[in-house]
């Protein structure tokens, strides 16, 4: 090959940064475009759900809305892919190809360059899997831990925190200047799905005779979650024998948010106990939060207080939780050497 036509090669690459969440997934390019769709992914049920639905799979908000005519999967809940479950497997691929067609124009016939960050713990089983998943729409690979790719992203690769609280998953990872290890990341299972569930069990004990699912309680948390002092009372319209009838849910709406604190202040607190002592006051003040759950109302402050009782303490939220991944494995495709690429 000439180095002319070399060169062109390398022009042509699209290279893409992938979140895959429990909840959300998301993909930013070198092209600048970027996009989300719920982690959803669905078959029609039979040939009539089929042409019902007018697709062969259906993904995200889409899938969502026809749940009654589709065989649903929701394929990294807890954050690893059901390995064995081969429908697991195939939605994952649905969802790569599906993420990547979002951002590469039909006609663009260019090769693609992904990094894709997977939750921390169970990175090893993912990796199998995914390189699976996008070995039909990808030449070269790299996963990566989601809360390093935050890190990358937010430029906090030395004396750092990332803290991603997620659906499936609360991810910990400490920077120090190099690829964090294993021995750098924690994974607990207790996050954005644990707390719906808490604010159901919660209002369902009060409001026995109320009308009300896990979706609209999760619509609930995403709007009115905190931790603390209430702003003002939380109330939400939920029917009653068919009428809406507003609920007060203040109290449920906070012990169910503070009930994944617990394990983060514990977890966090190991982490940098085991850190090199001399650093350990550099990172208790550098900690960032990110994924859905930064956005509960109080949090950052919250654990800055608690963490204030080991000594300086600062806690932040990234700026754009559902692209913070995305962006950070994009721009770590960007940055790679070429040695460090797997092909697929
Ligand atoms: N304002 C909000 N307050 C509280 N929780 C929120 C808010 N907005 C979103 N969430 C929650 O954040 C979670 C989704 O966050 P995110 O998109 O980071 O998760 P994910 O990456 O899909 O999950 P995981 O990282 O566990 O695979 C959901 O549980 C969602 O309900
Ligand atoms: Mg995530």
């Amino acid at each position: 090959m000439t180095k002319k036509s070399e060169a062109k090669e390398a022009d042509e690459k699209l290279i893409v940064g992938i979140d895959l969440g429990t909840s959300r997934s998301a993909i930013s390019a070198s092209n600048g475009k970027s996009m989300w769709v719920d982690s959803y992914v669905g078959w029609p049920k039979d040939f009539i759900a089929r042409k019902v639905v007018g697709n062969s799979v259906l993904f995200g908000k889409d899938a969502l809305e026809h749940r009654l005519s589709l065989d649903l999967y929701r394929p990294l809940k807890n954050g690893v892919i059901k390995e064995g479950t081969t429908r697991d497997e195939e939605a994952v691929k649905e969802l790569i190809h599906h993420l990547i067609t979002l951002v590469k124009p039909k006609k663009d016939n260019s090769k693609v360059r992904a990094v894709v960050g997977v939750p921390a713990e169970s990175f090893k089983v993912n990796k199998v899997a995914i390189r699976k998943a996008v070995s039909d729409f990808a030449e070269s690979l790299l996963v990566v831990s989601e809360p390093f790719a935050i890190a990358y992203g937010v430029n906090a690769l030395d004396n750092a925190m990332v803290i991603d609280i997620g659906a499936g998953t609360i991810d910990f990872c400490i920077m120090h200047g190099t690829v964090p290890t294993d021995e750098d990341q924690r994974t607990v299972l207790q996050a954005g799905d644990y707390i719906d569930q808490q604010l159901y069990n919660f209002m369902a004990e009060r409001y026995p005779h109320s009308d009300f699912n896990l979706n609209m309680v999760r619509r609930f948390k995403e709007e009115f979650s905190f931790i603390g002092d209430p702003e003002r009372a939380v109330k939400v319209n939920i029917p009653v024998d068919g009428r809406p009838t507003k609920h007060d849910v203040t109290e449920e709406m906070r012990r169910a948010c503070e009930s994944i604190l617990p394990a983060i202040v514990e977890t966090t607190l190991e982490l940098i106990a085991k850190f090199d002592p001399e650093y350990q006051d550099v990172i208790r003040q550098n900690i960032i939060l990110a994924g859905g759950g930064s956005q509960i109302r109080g949090i950052d402050k919250y654990l800055e207080n608690v963490l204030s009782e080991y000594g300086k303490a600062k806690v932040e939220v990234v700026e754009d939780p559902l692209f913070c991944g995305a962006n950070g494995a994009l721009s770590l495709a960007m940055d790679m050497p070429e040695d460090y690429w797997t092909e697929v």
